[in-house]
């Protein structure tokens, strides 16, 4: 056969008239066999069998010819099903017969194979050394001790999560299920791994579709809160949604939630919304969304959050959440853009005394159910630079010790854990590999309502096949297994806790002779701020290098630029819809009830008495807030100002 172009001959001659020819030619075969067969007696299979393909080639054939969108179904008809057939099995083709073992899609054959291993509870060693070519740029690597140690599991697999002014700290596993909804899972996957997560003693992140009856199996719960403010908010004519703290409150006080992540981003799809169809919207899925009775709306998850709209406001809304939870950790969740906007929530940190307890950094590589393509691929810092980014700005803000990291990016086994602890997490999330545990095939089929295991389908005909308990046990082997094979390695590199895990044990060819650990090897891209250097950004901006000292500065004067007009927008500093606090509400009844005559400002003498209704301590030096906070010289002070100086005492104390 000649191939021309890559194609083979006959394909290219093919069209509508090869089509008429080769279907006269089988209306005589079929013809011919009947007639074959009438006149001896044979028996009349073939020719019924001829017959029945004759009609379908015509049939497909002139419904190919007749239609007029596709050109390659009227330029070559019937056979252009042959292709389409190739097309829609490509992926499983590629997965049992092309792909090789290490190629990730996004996950490889290996990395799927362990998990498999370790969800079953079979042995998981290999024989014969490793199929990887260490000497290939990309090869990463842990560098051991020569004097191991031994990690104690019960307490080095934990961290506990709760800052200065949590009052129900939380004590994490080193492993947990990342954010997934109810929506996006089946309701039996969900269930299959909150009751892993309790059996494991770790925790099962909601995602952002709200708190279903899955996710009330046992498990310890945290709480993903989008922009569609599920589970905590209302729908507006049009399909707005709006934060309820009302609502948030109830929720919130659920004894399985014990954490609640504001989701700011995530790495598959950073800084893009979604909308679910009034037509997607299941009683279930009401219900798991807190969205009432119906008939529903199409509900909007916009891209941005509408209960705060600038670094200072998202403080303020945490502490607003850690109030009406009762004390919980509050934190975020993020996949790092700009990293200048970052340093602004650190100046904004700073300024109201207010920290998220915890920070979730999602890499670019992160996945998702459903997202276009560019933001998939092209959106977005990969979680090595995001997690050094926000590690530094942190430590070098003095404010590391009061947040921790969690950090997700393709978590799956032992040694993927200790190279991001080593990056800077503190605590890990991973999504696709409980999917894995869960008997995901990655079939790429999460968008399409189809899976075939089950997991991302609300079709009960898959579901019903997932059986929860068993899934359960597979949940909790795998996590056990992989934290078991993280704290071996940290034992392997001669430390007795995951904390001492640095960058500098982790290696990175560069080149076929090129190795940098990752100091090195992160440095280059974004300056690192080590321990030792807390606080350096506050205390010594001149020492860190000009690229970090610009991000900070710009930083800055993001935060407040941002602040400043979001005054002039709100007067007071109150959000306009975003909710205040009891403590909040009380600043503003008071400033009001010392701003006798309505002018908005009132003097040092009434700020004196404004403080001690707070409950300030007498000796709080008005004059250096005078001259702090009076930019103006006016010796009066505005309602912003006010709040601020309530801040400022708060954090500090006492203003000398
Ligand atoms: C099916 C699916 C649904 C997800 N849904 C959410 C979500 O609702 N909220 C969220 O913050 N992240 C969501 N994610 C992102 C994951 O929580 C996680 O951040 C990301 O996949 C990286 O982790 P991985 O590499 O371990 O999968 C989802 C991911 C997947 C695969």
């Amino acid at each position: 056969m000649k191939d021309i172009g890559g194609v083979p001959d006959f394909i290219e001659h093919w069209g509508p008239q090869p089509f008429r020819r080769l279907g006269y030619g089988l209306v005589a075969a079929s013809l011919g066999s009947w007639y074959l067969a009438h006149l001896s007696e044979l028996n009349h299979i073939m020719p019924a069998l001829l017959s029945t393909i004759t009609a379908g080639y015509w049939y497909l054939g002139l419904k190919d010819l007749g239609q007029k969108h596709q050109a390659l179904r009227s330029n070559f008809p019937v056979l252009i099903h042959i292709r389409y057939l190739l097309e829609s099995i490509r992926p499983e083709i590629q997965q049992y017969l092309v792909e090789p073992d290490d190629v990730a899609l996004p996950f490889s054959r290996e990395m799927r194979t362990v998990i498999y291993q370790r969800a079953k509870g079979l042995p998981d060693t290999r024989a014969l050394g490793t199929k990887h070519d260490v000497y290939a740029e990309g090869y990463e690597w842990a560098a051991h001790s020569m004097f191991p140690k031994h990690v104690d599991e019960a307490t080095g697999g934990r961290v506990t999560i709760g800052g200065p002014d949590c009052s129900q700290p939380y004590s994490a596993s080193i492993l947990n299920i990342s954010a997934m909804s109810y929506g996006a899972l089946s309701g039996p996957a969900v269930s299959a791994l909150n009751l892993g997560a309790q059996r494991g003693g770790f925790y099962h992140n909601t995602g952002e579709g709200g708190i279903s009856k899955f996710h009330k199996m046992g498990g310890d719960v945290v709480w993903n809160i989008g922009t569609g403010y599920f589970a905590c908010g209302e729908t507006l004519p049009g399909g707005k949604r709006r934060f309820d703290p009302t609502l948030f409150e109830k929720n919130a006080k659920l004894d399985c939630v014990k954490m609640i992540e504001i989701k700011l981003s995530q790495g598959a799809k950073p800084a893009h919304g979604g909308v679910l169809p009034a037509s997607k919207i299941t009683e279930e899925i009401a219900e798991a969304r807190d969205l009432g009775d119906g008939p529903h709306t199409d509900c909007n998850s916009p891209p941005h959050h509408s209960a705060f709209k600038s670094p200072w406001q998202l403080m303020r809304f945490i502490a607003v959440l850690r109030e009406l939870s009762g004390g919980k950790p509050i934190g975020f969740k993020l996949c790092v853009g700009q990293p200048h906007e970052f340093a602004a929530l650190c100046h904004a940190m700073l300024e109201t005394g207010t920290t998220p307890d915890f920070i979730t950094v999602d890499g670019a590589e992160g996945g998702t159910g459903a997202a276009p393509l560019e933001f998939q691929n092209s959106i977005g810092f990969p979680l090595a630079e995001g997690l050094t980014i926000v590690d530094s700005l942190l430590t070098g803000a003095g404010l590391r010790d009061r947040v921790k990291l969690i950090a997700s990016g393709k978590v799956h086994s032992g040694f993927s854990l200790v190279k991001t602890l080593s990056l800077g997490a503190d605590v890990t999330n991973a999504a696709r590999a409980f999917m894995f545990s869960l008997g995901c095939i990655q079939a790429l089929k999460c968008n399409s309502n189809t899976c075939p295991t089950g997991i991302t389908t609300q079709d009960p005909a898959l579901s019903s096949g997932l059986d929860v308990a068993s899934k359960s046990e597979r949940v909790s082997n795998f996590h056990a297994a992989t934290v078991h094979s993280a704290l071996e390695i940290v034992g392997a590199l001669g430390l007795e806790s995951p904390t001492e895990i640095k960058r500098s044990h982790v290696y990175r060819r560069t080149s076929g002779i090129t190795a940098k650990d990752f100091n090195r090897q992160h440095s280059e891209f974004f300056p690192l701020i080590y321990k030792w250097q807390s606080g350096i950004l506050l205390d010594d901006i001149d020492a860190v290098p000009e690229y970090m000292r610009r991000q900070w500065l710009k930083g800055k004067e993001l935060h407040e630029r941002m602040r400043n007009q979001e005054v002039v927008a709100m007067p007071g500093g109150v959000p306009a819809d975003a909710p205040m606090s009891a403590y909040d509400k009380q600043a503003l009844e008071t400033f009001r009830k010392y701003d006798t005559d309505n002018s908005g400002d009132i003097d040092a003498t009434e700020l004196r008495s404004a403080l001690d209704d707070m409950g300030a301590s007498r000796d709080v030096n008005v004059a250096a807030l005078l001259k702090k906070y009076d930019s103006d010289t006016n010796h009066s002070f505005d309602v912003v100002e006010f709040t601020k100086i309530l801040k400022q005492v708060q954090v500090s104390g006492v203003l000398s």
